[in-house]
């Protein structure tokens, strides 16, 4: 039986911690709680006792307790850690390595992968000492899920609301019963088209949708990967796990591409802006004013190309090729040009883009693996299938 230690944090969104506790109980799993003094301000121990089967422990220094089990047996003995909600007090204090109480203490002497819900107004999730906590705990692998967007309880709308609660289980799920191949690997993954402006109201831009560069960056994700995920302009949801930059034009993916590494691997997905106008108007373009024969166009840079060849270059980097016409032959010159190791040639001809389906074929040097039409989510699942067996190889 796996044992799950549940930390709860005071807050609002407290109260949906017990559903969570019921759901995962009833499936089978041992639910060991931790209460915060807060959070004895929004649930009570009865009933967490009562929905997790199991005693509450809260005090780090409880006379009685001590030779039965401590912070250390209950750290040791979670097989991973859910801290739900955490409220932006607990970040903070895991962040800075505080051990002023029990659900901090066991944090700090855990081994076991910890999960955190965060659930706080929008404003105190986005206030920069918040981010900064965050971006901290990422570095050390602290698994975020969520928060979701929302309609908060004190009214205000944004970013901060717990995950619903079945995306917590399917995540810790996740982790509980998949082996993860990918784990410790980190991948970048660029999607979606970059926007190029020509002036204030207008830019170059295309049709890509971003979906199958975010399928494949959840993918990784789902093997345990830690993905960096740089992404153009899209109207898609982050998937769970993954770390999402956001960039408009080809230069700043090029830069934050650059920042994201080292990386074992990178998929490049992106749908790249070839060029961009020489000069950003400040002003509105007008009618019948301008030459249009001058709008200058410059190329971008080409940052699939770039990576491969920096000093940092990932093990293994995958293009994408979108053609329309000698699919296969345009994909093998590519591979050669941009010098990457596998290249993914699609026809773009069959209404790819927007659409969930796409058929590719996987050019690696040596060989050509020509893959059914299938859903965008099916061809990353076995291309990151492909990636984990490459990495098992090395
Ligand atoms: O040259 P083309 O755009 O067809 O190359 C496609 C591949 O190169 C894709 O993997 C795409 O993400 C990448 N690319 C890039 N930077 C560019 C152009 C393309 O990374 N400027």
């Amino acid at each position: 039986m796996k044992h799950i230690l549940l930390i709860i944090g005071g807050g609002i969104a407290a109260y949906k911690s017990l559903e969570i506790a019921r759901q995962l109980k009833k499936k089978g799993y041992d639910i060991i709680p931790v209460m915060t003094a807060s959070a004895e301000a929004f649930v009570t121990k009865l009933s967490v006792e009562a929905l997790c089967g199991n005693e509450v422990h809260s005090e780090l220094f409880a006379p009685g307790q001590e030779s039965k089990i401590n912070h250390i047996a209950l750290a040791r003995m979670a097989d991973a850690i859910l801290v739900c909600p955490a409220t932006a007090n607990l970040l903070a204090r895991m962040a800075h390595g505080l051990a002023d109480d029990l659900a901090t203490t066991i944090l700090l002497a855990a081994k076991a992968p910890i999960f955190v819900a965060p659930a706080m107004n929008v404003r105190m999730w986005e206030h920069p000492a918040t981010q900064a906590n965050i971006a901290l705990l990422k570095q050390r692998d602290v698994h975020f899920i969520g928060p979701a967007e929302g309609e908060m309880a004190c009214g205000d709308y944004g970013l901060g609301r717990l995950s619903p609660i079945e995306d917590i289980i399917c995540v810790l799920e996740g982790h509980l019963k998949l082996p993860a191949p990918l784990l410790n690997k980190h991948f970048l993954v660029t999607a979606g088209p970059t926007c190029e402006p020509i002036d204030p109201v207008r830019y170059i831009s295309n049709h890509s949708s971003g979906l199958q560069g975010y399928a494949i960056a959840e993918a990784l994700a789902k093997l345990g990967a830690k993905v960096t995920l740089v992404s153009g302009p899209v109207s898609l949801a982050t998937p769970l796990h993954v770390d999402r930059v956001n960039v408009v034009t080809a230069r700043e993916m090029l830069d934050q591409c650059l920042k994201a590494l080292p990386a074992d691997g990178m998929v490049a997905v992106a749908a790249v802006s070839d060029w961009r106008a020489e000069q950003e108007h400040s002003e509105k373009l007008k009618k019948g004013h301008q030459d249009l024969t001058k709008l200058k166009l410059v190329e971008n840079p080409d940052i699939l190309a770039t990576i491969c060849r920096h000093q940092k270059r990932p093990a293994l980097v995958v293009g994408f090729a979108a053609e329309t016409e000698n699919v296969l032959d345009y994909a093998r010159e590519k591979r050669e040009r941009k010098g990457c190791d596998w290249l993914i040639a699609n026809d773009v001809k069959a209404g790819v883009f927007g659409s969930d389906r796409n058929q590719v074929s996987i050019l690696d040097g040596h060989a050509i693996e020509t893959w059914p039409m299938q859903t965008k989510k099916e061809i990353a699942a076995r291309l990151a299938q492909k990636i984990s067996a490459y990495f098992s190889q090395l």
